[in-house]
């Protein structure tokens, strides 16, 4: 019998908060799962579906591969199935959505050994960090610290009226690739900014001061680095923030531009932004999304 589980995609960071703050969003991939007489039978479809790994490498199957280490569960060959709607490489989440669902899938089949915790901090312990893998397990915005261990983690659900517009270019970007492009230090001045933004972005999104979220949502860690991997990137800002959208950042490690804007915004942050990519001859996606 093939168990089936629902994960959605996630944006990381919302500017200041890296490696610690994020959100679920409504776009899911659902992952199937089951035990077979022998070998590994990986099954894509959906999303990118060609960039997907078929082999031992695939991250669904490495997830599970730890559940049914830590749960001592034997089996002979494992069945999965991969119905992916989250774009591949472009700072959606879709890796923390493979581990979490292969994880879900797989402690269910193991007869749900492991609490939700205990995943949790395992996946975090995959990624390095939980500001995906959080929302991608718990749904809502998290902002999460994980210490090597155990995920430290605040969560709230956001309303569906506030909308999250996903600019992806259909080009992929590596998260190792955005991650070695960072610098091994940073000036003081530049923490003291992101600590200031990063505190003041937590407050609004639980106080609902979506005002502040243009300031707060301002960073100085990551995204001038990312910049010269994502040359569009400070013009989509620009046109954002013009076209009236409370906060725009680098979703992730990038490339997809995130723009946080009330309903009666949608259309005209949508016609601004697409004009940047347009004009640059970027392929690329527009997801109107909220907080699942
Ligand atoms: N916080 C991570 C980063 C998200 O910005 O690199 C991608 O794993």
């Amino acid at each position: 019998d093939m168990v089936k589980v629902k994960v959605p995609a996630s944006s990381a960071n919302l500017g200041p908060g890296f490696d610690s703050i994020g959100v679920a969003l409504n776009l899911y991939t659902e992952i199937s799962m089951g035990f077979i007489e022998e070998g590994l039978l990986i099954e894509v479809s959906g999303e990118d579906y060609k960039e997907i790994e078929t082999t031992e490498n695939n991250l669904v199957y490495k997830a599970a591969k730890k559940v049914f280490e830590k749960t001592e569960t034997q089996y002979e060959g494992l069945k999965i199935e991969i119905k992916n709607g989250i774009p591949i490489g472009s700072g959606l989440g879709s890796s923390a959505a493979a581990i979490i669902g292969g994880m879900l899938a797989a402690n269910e089949l193991a007869g749900g050994i492991l609490t939700h915790k205990e995943i949790l901090d395992l996946a975090a312990s995959m990624e390095g960090h939980a500001d995906n893998v959080a929302p991608a397990l718990n749904g809502g915005l998290n902002v999460t610290v994980f210490d090597g261990n155990t995920t430290y983690y605040v969560k709230k659900e956001l309303e569906e009226e506030l909308k999250f517009i996903a600019f992806t270019p259909k080009k992929l970007l590596k998260t190792e690739i955005a991650r070695n492009i960072l610098p091994q230090k940073i000036d003081f001045k530049d923490a003291v900014f992101n600590t200031g933004r990063s505190s003041l972005l937590t407050a609004a999104l639980f106080s609902g001061r979506y005002d502040l979220l243009k300031i707060a949502s301002q960073d100085m860690l990551h995204q001038k680095y990312r910049s010269k991997l994502i040359p569009e990137m400070y013009a989509c800002f620009e046109k954002a923030l013009e076209a009236g959208a409370y906060s725009v950042f680098l979703s992730g490690a990038g490339p997809t531009i995130m723009a946080i804007c009330p309903e009666e915004k949608v259309k005209r942050v949508v016609y601004e932004v697409s004009k940047v990519y347009i004009d640059r001859g970027i392929d690329y996606r527009v997801y109107k999304l909220h907080c699942e």
